[in-house]
C-alpha cells in the first residue's frame, strides 16, 4: 500500500493508472476505521483494479460548534487496517494541502437538504460535497463507495454526480452493525457505559416501525410518534429528529405508498448518534440507492 499525501503526487499516479484500462474505486473517509469503512473498502475491492481510500477529516463540513477539534484520529491503526483489508493508495492530506487558502469557489447543496441532517447541520452537505468534488478530481474515481448509514449522504451524492455530470458510478453499501444492532460510527467511542446500553434502542425503535409497517400501517405520522415515544422512553438522549421521507428525493409523505425513509438522530451527552431504515413500501428493506 502507497501513503501519498500531495495532491501533485496522487495526480500522478493516477495519470500513469489511466494510461491502462484500469478502473479505480476510491472509498472516501474521515478515518478513525472501522467494519463499515472497510465493508466499503471489499465491496470496492471486487470490482476493481485499483482502491484508494481517503482519509481527511474534512473542516468545510463542521458547524463552528462540532467536533472538528476532537473528532477522533488514529493515522496508524488507520494504516494498518487500510493495508490488511487490499487498499492500493491511501490518500492522507493535510487540511493546508487541501485547502492551502479561503476557497473562493465552493458547491452548494440546494436540494435534499432542508430536512434531517441538513436541517440541523446547515452547511454541512456543502461542505461534504465541496471536498468530494475535489477528491473525485484528484482521484479520478470510475466507482465510488458510500454507506447507506449516511442515507442523506448518499441522495446528496447521487444528485452531485447527476447534476454535475461526474462520469462515476455510485455504490450505496448496506449499514454494518454491532451484534446488538447499534450501527458502527466512529463517534461510538463518545458514548458513556451507559449510554451505549440505550444506543441500541435508535435500531430497536427502527425495528419497531418495520413491524408497524409489516402490520399494515401507511400513516408516516403514526409510526413517526410511535418512534419517538419508544426513543423518550428508553434512552436519556434528545431527539434531534425521527423522519420518514421518500427516498432518494427526501420529499415529505403523506402515505407510505412507495421506497421511503425511516431516519433517526439523537443527541447524547457527547455523540449525536444517526441510523435509518430505507424499506419498500411493504417494509422491506430495500437494495435501492
Ligand atoms: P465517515 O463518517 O468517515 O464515513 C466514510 C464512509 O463510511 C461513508 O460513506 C459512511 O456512510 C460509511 N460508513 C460509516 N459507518 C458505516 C456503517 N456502520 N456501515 C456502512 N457504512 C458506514 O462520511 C464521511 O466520512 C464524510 O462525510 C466523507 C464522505 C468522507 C466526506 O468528508
Amino acid at each position: 500500500m502507497k501513503v501519498i499525501r500531495a495532491i501533485q503526487e496522487m495526480q500522478n499516479e493516477v495519470k500513469k493508472m489511466k494510461q491502462s484500462p484500469k478502473t479505480i474505486g476510491f472509498v472516501p473517509t474521515m478515518g478513525y476505521l472501522h467494519e463499515g469503512h472497510t465493508t466499503l473498502v471489499d465491496e470496492a475491492r471486487k470490482n476493481n483494479d485499483v482502491v484508494i481510500m481517503s482519509i481527511f477529516v474534512n473542516p468545510l463540513q463542521f458547524g463552528p460548534t462540532e467536533d472538528f477539534e476532537k473528532y477522533p484520529r488514529d493515522e496508524e491503526r488507520d494504516k494498518q487496517i487500510a493495508e490488511d483489508h487490499g487498499v492500493d493508495y491511501l490518500f492522507l492530506p493535510t487540511v493546508d494541502e487541501m485547502y492551502p487558502e479561503q476557497m473562493g469557489i465552493e458547491v452548494s447543496v440546494t436540494d435534499r437538504v432542508d430536512v434531517l441532517c441538513g436541517k440541523s447541520r446547515p452547511g454541512h452537505f456543502s461542505g461534504v460535497v465541496t471536498v468530494l468534488t475535489k477528491l473525485f478530481h484528484i482521484t479520478q474515481a470510475d466507482h465510488v463507495y458510500f454507506g447507506k448509514k449516511d442515507a442523506q449522504q448518499v441522495a446528496v451524492v447521487d444528485q452531485m454526480i447527476k447534476n454535475l455530470n461526474f462520469p462515476i458510478t455510485l455504490h450505496p453499501v448496506s449499514t454494518v452493525r454491532e451484534n446488538d444492532g447499534l450501527a458502527k460510527s466512529s463517534r461510538n467511542v463518545y458514548l458513556s457505559k451507559k449510554e451505549r446500553d440505550e444506543a441500541v434502542h435508535l435500531y430497536q425503535s427502527l425495528c419497531l416501525a418495520q413491524k408497524k409497517i409489516f402490520d399494515g400501517e401507511k400513516n408516516p405520522a403514526i409510526i413517526v410518534n410511535e418512534v419517538k415515544k419508544y426513543i423518550q422512553s428508553n434512552t436519556s438522549g434528545t431527539i434531534d429528529y425521527v423522519e420518514i421521507l421518500a427516498f432518494p428525493t427526501l420529499q415529505p409523505l403523506k402515505v407510505i405508498n412507495q421506497p421511503f425513509i425511516i431516519a433517526v438522530a439523537v443527541q447524547f451527552d457527547k455523540a449525536r448518534l444517526i441510523d435509518n431504515f430505507i424499506m419498500s413500501a411493504d417494509g422491506k428493506i430495500d437494495h435501492i440507492a
